[in-house]
């Protein structure tokens, strides 16, 4: 099928890129012509593993174009992707600018049939009110076309998306037409899904992207407010963690207790689907707390470091490893990094910062100051530092030299904010070790 993608962000080049993967033509626009350029040499303006070979790959196999003009894209394309962003505006609802943009044109722009996937995350109601806009548009213009449209929303992990795009645990496809499904399990037919293709209203599966994204949210949440009680009463959240996923009605995954999440995704969609509550008058306290105890948490883990530090916290000096908001990615979007480098350089402290994939994208979005300083050596990071605050599980970082660190560290302070290392071990080799909910001396 001929396939043109709108928006090359994360979501739009991954579902580009995959598309040309199993054969379709696929053409990929973006208001962004640097972007462009860049695509066309396979330079991916991002990182996530294995993707720029993909691209290359395919562009070289002449599967996956990239263009800057929209007429170009949409010309001979059977099925059009937006994929544009969606980021919270200041109240917490979605910004649909960019989509709409995108609709505008197409209803300018198309003169005849098409399929319209929207794989942005949208508000619900979102694809009936494209739905009316463009078919109305094309109206005005005298066209006796109708065009279907079709919420397709997608559930890429960060670090994993390839992984995640050619191993689905399902397709999630809200249409109003039997033909809008078929062109969709067409435009699937050669990934040889083994998973369910859920057919559904558009509604239902724009409301079940939040769902997913709020509920494993909610059991993080859920991980770091009983860490709390943990840590007063002597109980290690890890071995409750390993206790609670084992019964498989609840699973293993997601119930992982730290500095809670961050990122463009769940702290946006819950953001959007609690002003989804509000705007229907309804009560959501269960939505409002998952935001709450996450951002307390980052909080709660900062206070730790400054409180134990005490009075020698000021001109300390305390080494961060691991600054984006998860491993496998440079995105730094809502990463607890921000915040606790924050409040212990306030508290006094100086803040030596170290991350696998240290580039400008990640050192802009720290501001400019002298207490602190980027490394690019995890080791040279605890040169002579107060405390090792582990911020970001790399799996760099799984099984660091301690010996090494002790040697280089003035105090062995070691606070793990990810629960990764063993604090048996950890205090065996003379360190000081706090992790999240777990008891300070075994
Ligand atoms: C998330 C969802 O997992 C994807 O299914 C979804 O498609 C995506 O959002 C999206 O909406 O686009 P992502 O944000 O890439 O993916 O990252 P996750 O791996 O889900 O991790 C999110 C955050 O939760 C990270 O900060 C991670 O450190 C944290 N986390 C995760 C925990 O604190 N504890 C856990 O047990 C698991």
């Amino acid at each position: 099928m001929k396939i043109a993608v709108f928006g090359l962000g994360y979501v739009g080049l991954v579902t580009a890129t995959s598309l040309s993967e199993v054969g379709h033509q696929v053409i990929g626009y973006d208001a962004d012509t640097d972007k462009l350029e860049s695509l066309r040499n396979s330079e991916v303006p991002f990182y996530e593993p294995g993707l720029a070979d993909l691209v290359s790959k395919n562009i070289d196999q002449g599967n996956l174009h990239f263009v800057d003009h929209i007429d170009w894209a949409i010309a001979d394309s059977d099925v059009i992707f937006i994929a544009v962003g969606t980021p919270p505006k200041e109240d917490g609802s979605a910004d649909l600018k960019s989509l709409y943009q995108v609709v505008e044109s197409l209803g300018q722009m198309l003169e005849r049939s098409i399929t319209i996937v929207v794989k942005s995350t949208v508000p619900v109601g979102t694809n009936q009110a494209i739905d009316r806009a463009l078919n109305a548009l094309l109206e005005s213009r005298g066209l006796q076309v109708s065009c279907d449209v079709v919420s397709n929303p997608e559930f890429l992990r960060e670090g994993n998306a390839l992984h995640d795009v050619f191993n689905p645990d399902r397709i999630v496809i809200g249409a109003t037409s039997r033909q809008a499904f078929d062109t969709m399990r067409r435009l699937y037919a050669p990934f040889h899904f083994t998973c369910p293709l859920l057919e559904m209203e558009p509604a239902s599966a724009e409301l079940s992207k939040y769902a997913a994204n709020a509920f494993l949210a909610s059991r993080i949440s859920f991980m770091n407010e009983l860490s709390r009680l943990a840590e007063t009463v002597g109980a290690d959240i890890n071995q409750v963690s390993t206790a609670l996923g084992t019964d498989p009605r609840i699973g293993h995954h997601f119930l992982h207790a730290g500095i809670g999440y961050g990122g463009s995704c769940f702290p946006k969609d819950i953001l959007s689907l609690r002003n989804m509550f509000w705007e229907h008058r309804i009560e959501s306290p269960l939505t409002n707390a998952i935001q709450q105890v996450n951002s307390e948490q980052r909080h709660r883990f900062a206070k730790t470091i400054i409180e134990h530090l005490a009075d020698a916290i000021d001109n300390s000096t305390i080494a961060l490893w691991g600054l984006t908001f998860k491993p496998n990615t440079d995105d730094m979007r809502d990463a607890p990094s921000l915040e606790i480098s924050q409040l212990l350089q306030k508290a006094g402290a100086n803040v030596r910062l170290y991350d696998p994939v240290l580039n400008s994208a990640i050192k802009d979005r720290f501001p400019t100051d002298s207490q602190l300083e980027f490394v690019d050596d995890m080791y040279e990071a605890v040169h002579g530092a107060d405390a090792l605050v582990l911020v970001t599980e790399w799996t760099t970082f799984a099984e660091p030299d301690f010996t090494k660190v002790m040697q280089l560290m003035r105090t062995p302070n070691v606070f793990d904010g990810r629960n990764f290392w063993d604090p048996d071990f950890v205090r065996s080799q003379g360190f000081t070790y706090y992790g999240v909910g777990r008891p300070e001396i075994r």
